[in-house]
């Protein structure tokens, strides 16, 4: 029997038309919650809603432009008029080295990770209560050193010092505040890129301690335990889920 923690909750979740955003969309609708999704892609969004079902709804924007995130509260204020659990999942990975960095690729980056981030949280607290959650997407990134990818690290790094302010920050409503931090995941994505690029499964398998990449349902129960009531003691934190990646 599906467990049903979230029946009539209403759960938002940015980038929530593939991989890990989608698979986690997928496992709260299963157990009850209205769902509400995000993505840049109207296509993408509508074949996304038809895989979730469970009368998920989606309200297509960019999380960097805050016209589009207020858009989004504005048709859930409007349907239930309160939001139980944010996922701020939305995010891309793009990589430059130092001394090939542009500015376009800064500003997107951190446009998309950290403004949109900051914008999908500050825009949903009007409609949250105590026992509300909110879990961010950081990266294993965010703690470790990759070549070439200085940016998106540094954006992750931002989201996990997030959890630390605004767990202070929203104490008194009492509203928790964490971070999912997958490692390695097989998304569609990482499924293209692994095919483009010879070695790098290999490398990845060495590199995990429990030698394979994440399945996206791994990461989605991660997520699931952060907003549920099972985590009610759980604030501030970054939970890992990279096979020990970082840990070990
Ligand atoms: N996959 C991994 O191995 C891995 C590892 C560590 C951390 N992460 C993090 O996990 C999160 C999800 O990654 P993923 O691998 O599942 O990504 P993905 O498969 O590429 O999916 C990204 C999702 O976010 C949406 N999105 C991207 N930019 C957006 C924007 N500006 N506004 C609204 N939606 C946007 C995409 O739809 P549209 O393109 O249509 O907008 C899509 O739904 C990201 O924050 C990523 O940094 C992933």
């Amino acid at each position: 029997m599906v467990a049903e923690r979230f029946k009539e909750k209403v759960v938002v979740i940015t980038g929530g038309t593939d991989g890990i955003g989608l698979t986690t969309a997928k496992a709260f609708a299963a157990e009850g919650a209205h769902v509400y999704i995000t993505g840049r892609r109207q296509e993408r969004l509508d074949e996304a809603l038809r895989e979730i079902g469970n009368g998920a709804i989606g309200v297509q924007g960019d999380v960097s432009d805050p016209v589009a995130v207020d858009r989004l509260y504005a048709r859930i204020q409007q349907d239930h008029a309160r939001v139980d659990v944010v996922f701020a999942n939305a995010g891309v990975s793009e990589s430059a080295p130092i001394g090939g960095i542009e500015e376009d690729h800064f500003d997107r980056v951190f446009n998309i990770n950290v403004k949109g981030t900051v914008f999908t949280v500050q825009k949903a607290l009007p409609l949250m209560s105590a026992g509300g959650s909110i879990v961010l997407t950081g990266s294993g990134a965010g703690s470790k050193g990759f070549a070439n990818l200085s940016i998106y690290s540094a954006t992750k790094a931002a989201i996990r010092s997030f959890a630390r302010t605004w767990t202070v920050d929203l104490k008194s409503r009492g509203i928790r505040v964490n971070v999912v931090s997958p490692g390695m995941v097989l998304t569609p994505a990482m499924a293209t890129y692994l095919q483009n690029n010879d070695g790098a499964e290999e490398w990845m398998k060495q590199a995990i301690p429990f030698g394979r990449l994440a399945e996206t349902e791994e990461v989605a129960k991660a997520v699931l335990f952060l907003a549920s009531s099972e985590s009610s003691f759980v604030g501030g934190e970054e939970l890992m889920v990279d096979g020990g990646f970082v840990a070990v």
